[in-house]
């Protein structure tokens, strides 16, 4: 058996942070944003996102650009989605998250288990979605940054990329709903109004980060 460590020698967990939203809400942007402020004022970190840079993870972004389809074309069935998604988080934790987690690393995710209860859990039977995720640790800290789907198509309407699997604008007013029954003001919940400016957004990030993480 390894002798155990003393309290100086052991790392400091790092803390967890997940940025949710509609598609168009801006977590990319904000994630970017966060990056190099983040190590100069909070310590290492490393940035992520999911659908994961993993095998299966590959395999959803395919599937979400519609590059992926049943040999009819058809889409894929949505248990099979909401399964890659859990299956692509089991990984994503294993391989990356945990272990930057456990080395003392911050990990900033972009999108997480929010982001299947919230548009998986539409498709397929809420508590079964739920269920699939139930494995998974809760992020340290959300920042759920709340658009109106309206806002939120105008911003898809300028990117002028092909509309992903979930960018349909009557599905996006029902993912609004889910995100806010979801994603509650709480201890580890903050909802941000993503409808302000990207530097007023950024500048709300950063003061609840520093609030909660500085020195801890
Ligand atoms: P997104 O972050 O919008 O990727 P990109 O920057 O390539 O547009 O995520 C792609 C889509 O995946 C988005 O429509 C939301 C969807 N998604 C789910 O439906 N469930 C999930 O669990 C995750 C992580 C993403």
């Amino acid at each position: 058996m390894k002798p155990a460590q003393n309290s100086e020698q052991k790392a400091r967990r790092g803390r967890f942070v997940v940025l949710e939203g509609l598609d168009g809400a801006g977590t990319t942007t904000q994630a970017r944003l966060l990056q190099r402020w983040w190590k100069s004022h909070l310590g290492p970190l490393f940035s992520t996102a999911e659908p994961s840079k993993g095998p299966i993870g590959t395999f959803l972004r395919a599937a979400m650009g519609h590059r992926i389809v049943q040999p009819d074309g058809a889409r894929l069935d949505p248990k099979a989605i909401a399964a890659l998604f859990s299956a692509d988080r089991a990984d994503h934790l294993a391989t990356e998250i945990e272990p930057a987690l456990a080395s003392g690393v911050d990990v900033l995710c972009d999108r997480y288990v929010g982001s299947s209860l919230a548009y998986q859990g539409l498709e397929c039977e809420f508590d079964w979605v739920k269920a699939l995720n139930a494995p998974y640790p809760e992020a340290d800290i959300t920042l759920y940054l709340r658009v109106s789907p309206d806002v939120a198509a105008e911003r898809r309407a300028v990117r002028k990329n092909a509309a992903e699997l979930y960018e349909i604008d009557q599905f996006q007013r029902r993912v609004a709903e889910a995100y806010d029954r979801i994603l509650q003001p709480g201890e580890r919940v903050f909802v941000i109004d993503g409808e302000r400016s990207v530097r007023e957004i950024q500048r709300r990030c950063r003061e609840i980060l520093l609030e909660r993480l500085q020195g801890r």
